[in-house]
């Protein structure tokens, strides 16, 4: 399936628009990294605990990060005992990332580097040979205009026996053309409130523009792949899928905000993901 879009008309491949997704990310990084701070409830209570459980990271264990943002989850591991050599395409992020770190216990763990997921060899460049026992990618490959140079330059990266954990704004209800509605339901007497996700459009890889953070000074790209591509490419780079979660908010999680995914009990917005070299 080619990743293309329309633009004007016209049909673009996704990888044209990486250099735009570069300069809208760091014209947000500032207000990303002020909003993120160190974590939000997606981080907090949904992403960060299955990663952790996935990611299985043990004290000393060197760590890959690609796509790190203002180093939430670097901070995190780092501070779990691993090593971390993070990165991100967007120097804003980066220096956000090292000022947040500097002066922490954890610091000496933890290294950022400017570099961009979707170019292989950059992302090589970075490490000495397969010498990481983990990585991990955050919420990042729907924003990723390709994710094969990625997903190889991780393979290449990773120790025979390592694991690379990634998440994602789930492709079945948080991705491609999608509605949230609630609805009210009278079932024998009792009125009951529905959260649901209806979705449009799913089977075509498709690029729109989108926030990931209500107020951030430009919507960014989404870049939807549906399970089949997705999984796809990760299975052609040499990776076998061998962990899977689909954490959701617990019932007592409420937001004013009605259609906050806090308040979809039972829709699953991220999925976490572990893969682990094969052959
Ligand atoms: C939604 S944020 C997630 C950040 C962080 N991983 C977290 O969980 O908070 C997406 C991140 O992906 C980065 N990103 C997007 N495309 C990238 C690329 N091609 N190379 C490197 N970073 C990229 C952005 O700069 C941004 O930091």
């Amino acid at each position: 399936m080619s990743e293309k879009t329309q633009s004007g008309g016209a049909s673009v491949a996704f990888t044209d628009l990486t250099g735009e997704t570069q300069t809208i990310w760091e014209g947000n990084a500032a207000f990303w990294d002020e909003q993120m701070g160190e974590g939000n409830d997606f981080q907090l209570r949904l992403i960060g605990p299955a990663t952790e459980r996935l990611l299985n990271l043990q004290p000393g264990e060197r760590v890959f990060e690609a796509a790190c943002g203002n180093g939430v989850f670097s901070r995190r591991m780092a501070s779990l005992g691993a090593q971390v050599m993070a990165s991100d395409f967007s120097p804003t992020f980066v220096e956000r990332a090292q000022a947040r770190t500097v002066g922490q216990p954890y610091a000496e763990r933890v290294s950022y580097h400017v570099a961009d997921a979707t170019d292989e060899a950059q992302l090589v460049a970075l490490g000495d040979g397969a010498s990481f026992d983990a990585a991990y990618c955050g919420m990042a490959f729907m924003d990723m205009t390709t994710i094969e140079p990625l997903l190889r330059a991780v393979r290449r990266l990773l120790k025979p026996d390592g694991r690379f954990v990634f998440s994602q704004a789930h492709p079945c209800f948080n991705s491609g053309t999608f509605r949230l509605a609630i609805e009210e339901e009278d079932v024998s007497g009792e009125i009951r409130t529905v959260y649901s996700v209806r979705i449009a459009r799913y089977s075509q890889p498709q690029a729109a523009r989108g926030l990931g953070i209500l107020g951030q000074p430009e919507p960014h790209y989404y870049f939807h792949r549906p399970l089949s591509e997705l999984l796809g490419a990760c299975f052609r780079a040499g990776f076998a899928l061998d962990g899977l979660e689909e954490p959701t908010f617990p019932p007592e999680a409420s937001s004013a905000r009605p259609l906050s995914w806090v308040n979809f009990h039972e829709i699953p917005p991220v999925l976490v993901a572990r893969l682990r070299p094969i052959g």
